[in-house]
């Protein structure tokens, strides 16, 4: 019987103490650069002096006061998030997982809006989206779904970056309410859709009258190098969410809304007792201010290029290597065969990395890293790759 934690992970044999810029030190001293950035959440690095700064502050004025009060640093967020995205309203959250479940439920209130009754969301093959029962239940992994039967109805499966089949669906199925996508798949295996592809979805979208929702969770506050990655392409979701390095380590999840998506949810309809506290509100806005301020999507973007084709180059002849991929600082690379051990060898050679889909290493980065550290993790990880048997 476990006592004790239970057996939710199945974590790498290291523990660290404390962290600084892109760097971690474990607890027998020894000193990692974190590729990983808790995954997708430390994009200004740790121990950043500012975040360090607004922890502090906030703390030491008020941390909970609940949402039976107005909350100031809820109001800034919503202007500095609505004004930075292009959306219209805010609604905050703790996590992915939880910015998710309002998503869904803007979209079943907007089908029963409509008359509908029984609403579908279309979601994708290989998509995440997290781990509570509506989440798994639209995540596209067999994986994640398994054991917790029955899953939670009105999810529609459509093949990613398929605009065949979801309009054949569209076509098909007059209860689609909704169509929600990853502008990248992340836990996919770092899939990127055919670039015109969030382009034609916003179009069916319209044609079919359903939302658009976005799963920015991963790919969001800055990661592709536009703060969200449809902001790549000239069109604006229905409904977005983020969380991940929103508030870079605090928790935190927002649901986003443009245009009548906005006016669904009233009084009692939605909440959560954390959801938007002055702690979590106020460091995201400092996020945001500091990502603005130095300009760190164009940074994320510049970095990124740099390490996908030193990694191209540097890997052109190396074995079981079938593709390196990315979009700013998510960067995929595709492996032929499953290759978890490839994350001791990470261990050993002082850099860290995540493994998704089996068999692809997948690196999120902190922003504020150097060039000679990104170089530097690009040879780490080279060197990982030419161990690996
Ligand atoms: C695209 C996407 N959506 C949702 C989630 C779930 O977020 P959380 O773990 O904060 O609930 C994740 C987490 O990896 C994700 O990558």
């Amino acid at each position: 019987m476990v006592h004790g934690l239970m057996k939710t992970y199945n974590p790498l044999p290291v523990q660290f103490s404390h962290g600084q810029g892109v760097r971690l030190w474990d607890t027998q001293g020894r000193e990692y650069l974190d590729a990983l950035g808790g995954i997708a959440v430390c994009a200004l690095g740790h121990a950043h002096p500012e975040v360090i700064a607004a922890i502090t502050e906030q703390a030491s004025k008020l941390l909970h006061t609940s949402n039976v009060f107005e909350i100031t640093n809820q109001i800034g967020l919503a202007e500095s998030l609505t004004r930075v995205s292009g959306m219209d309203a805010l609604y905050c959250a703790n996590s992915g997982a939880e910015a998710n479940e309002a998503a869904f439920k803007l979209a079943r209130l907007y089908g029963h809006q409509k008359g509908i009754e029984t609403p579908h969301i279309v979601v994708m093959e290989k998509s995440f989206h997290g781990r509570t029962l509506a989440c798994l239940s639209a995540s596209g992994s067999r994986k994640v779904q398994a054991g917790f039967e029955p899953l939670v109805q009105g999810f529609v499966r459509c093949a990613y970056n398929d605009l065949h089949a979801l309009e054949m669906i569209l076509q098909h199925d007059h209860q689609v309410v909704a169509v929600m996508v990853e502008p990248i798949q992340g836990e996919g295996g770092v899939l990127i859709p055919a670039d015109d592809y969030l382009i034609k979805v916003r179009q069916l979208c319209d044609q079919y009258n359903c939302l658009m929702i976005l799963d920015e969770v991963q790919t969001g506050v800055g990661r592709t190098g536009t703060f969200y990655a449809y902001q790549h392409y000239p069109i604006v979701p229905d409904i977005l969410t983020s969380a991940k390095a929103l508030a870079n380590g605090i928790p935190i999840g927002a649901c986003l809304t443009h245009g009548p998506a906005s006016d669904l949810f009233h009084p009692g309809n939605h909440g959560s007792t954390f959801g938007g506290n002055p702690l979590a509100t106020y460091v995201a806005q400092t996020v945001i201010h500091i990502i603005e301020r130095d300009q760190l999507c164009a940074r994320a973007a510049y970095l990124g290029e740099r390490m996908l084709s030193a990694l191209r180059q540097q890997l052109a002849d190396a074995p079981h290597v079938l593709n390196v991929r990315g979009k700013g600082l998510m960067i995929g690379i595709e492996m032929d065969k499953p290759c978890r051990e490839i994350l001791h060898l990470g261990l050993k050679h002082g850099v860290l990395f995540s493994i998704t889909a089996d068999q692809v290493i997948r690196m999120l980065p902190p922003y504020i890293i150097s060039d000679q550290e990104a170089d530097e993790i690009v040879s780490r990880v080279v060197r990982c790759i030419h161990e690996f048997q």
